[in-house]
């Protein structure tokens, strides 16, 4: 994927906080969405436990920093959290939980609001703290917040993958589509280069669907936009999939060949693709 921006600042701050997320270790994947509540954190975790399942070894980082979820998702009850360590408190390895499932995460808290919008100093504090974590890891995924926000879209700039969960949904579609306009205008009016987003759709009804909506999107992207995002892949709506997180024993870890896993290791694949493992280890692979 493309390299990404250093010049760039969100107008909402003008600073460049997040330039460190340059000096990560390993592949950085933002897993974004625009609208609320499309399975971007579900996504996300599975994607980390699919990669662990194949032998890499993932940091799931809490990106949805005002309103945290995926230690609750994960049944996690951590002691500290990035809020802890933004503030001093500790160091930003002491928040990392281990799972059994192969699994890092870097939790976050949710209700703390000083966490909703980053400051400045709290930005390259906290860019500083994922490039030294991030030589312990393959891949570092981040689970980001819904919509368009200062720090949403500067992650995004500086991630070297970013994958915009929809659903079918005309408004979870719309929002995808806006969050692809917001990132290529923030190229645009930077200079800069920012990865063109891939597109994951879930609970869609099948394939097709998927790939349906995948062309539309690209269509009105490559009209309005001149980028072309691809389809990374897609998720049924299941039950197996909302009930297996909580208590964390997900589904996708098990032998069980579903439709389900069959998509999420897809999902892996890709990425692996994408990234094979003995380049993403390659320490300086970011400059
Ligand atoms: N493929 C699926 N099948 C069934 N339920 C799903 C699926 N994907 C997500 N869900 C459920 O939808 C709800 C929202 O999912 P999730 O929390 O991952 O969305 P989100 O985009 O991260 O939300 P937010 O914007 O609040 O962060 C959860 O209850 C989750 O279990
Ligand atoms: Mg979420």
């Amino acid at each position: 994927m493309s390299a990404t921006s250093t010049s760039f600042a969100p107008s909402a701050s003008p600073a460049p906080a997040f330039a460190a997320l340059q000096r990560l270790r390993s592949p950085f994947f933002l897993v974004t969405g625009g609208k609320g509540g499309v399975g971007k954190t579900t996504v996300a975790i599975h994607l980390a436990l699919e990669l662990a399942r194949s032998g890499a070894r993932p940091l799931l980082v809490d990106l949805d920093l005002g309103l945290a979820n995926v230690d609750v998702l994960l049944g996690l009850s951590p002691k500290r959290t990035l809020a802890d360590a933004l503030a001093g408190l500790c160091r930003f390895e002491d928040c990392v939980v281990e799972t059994a499932h192969g699994v890092d995460v870097l939790p976050a808290s949710s209700g703390v609001r000083e966490l909703a919008q980053l400051d400045a100093a709290a930005r390259a504090r906290l860019a500083d703290g994922l490039a030294e974590l991030s030589s312990a890891y393959d891949y570092v995924i981040g689970d980001s917040a819904a919509g368009i926000g200062a720090d949403v879209l500067a992650f995004a700039a500086h991630a070297d993958g970013v994958l915009v969960v929809t659903t079918p949904d005309a408004a979870a579609l719309a929002d995808a589509y806006g969050l692809i306009k917001a990132l290529d205008e923030l190229a645009r009016e930077r200079g800069g280069d920012v990865p063109t987003p891939e597109l994951f759709v879930n609970l869609s009804d099948d394939g097709e669907q998927a790939d349906r909506i995948g062309r539309k999107l690209r269509g009105v992207c490559e009209r309005f936009l001149s980028r072309s995002p691809r389809l990374a892949g897609w998720l049924p709506r299941s039950s197996w999939v909302r009930s297996s997180l909580p208590g964390g024993r997900p589904f996708v870890h098990g032998v069980r060949r579903t439709l389900e896993s069959h998509c999420l290791r897809a999902l892996g694949e890709r990425v692996q693709r994408l990234f094979p493992r003995s380049e993403a280890r390659l320490a300086g692979l970011k400059g």
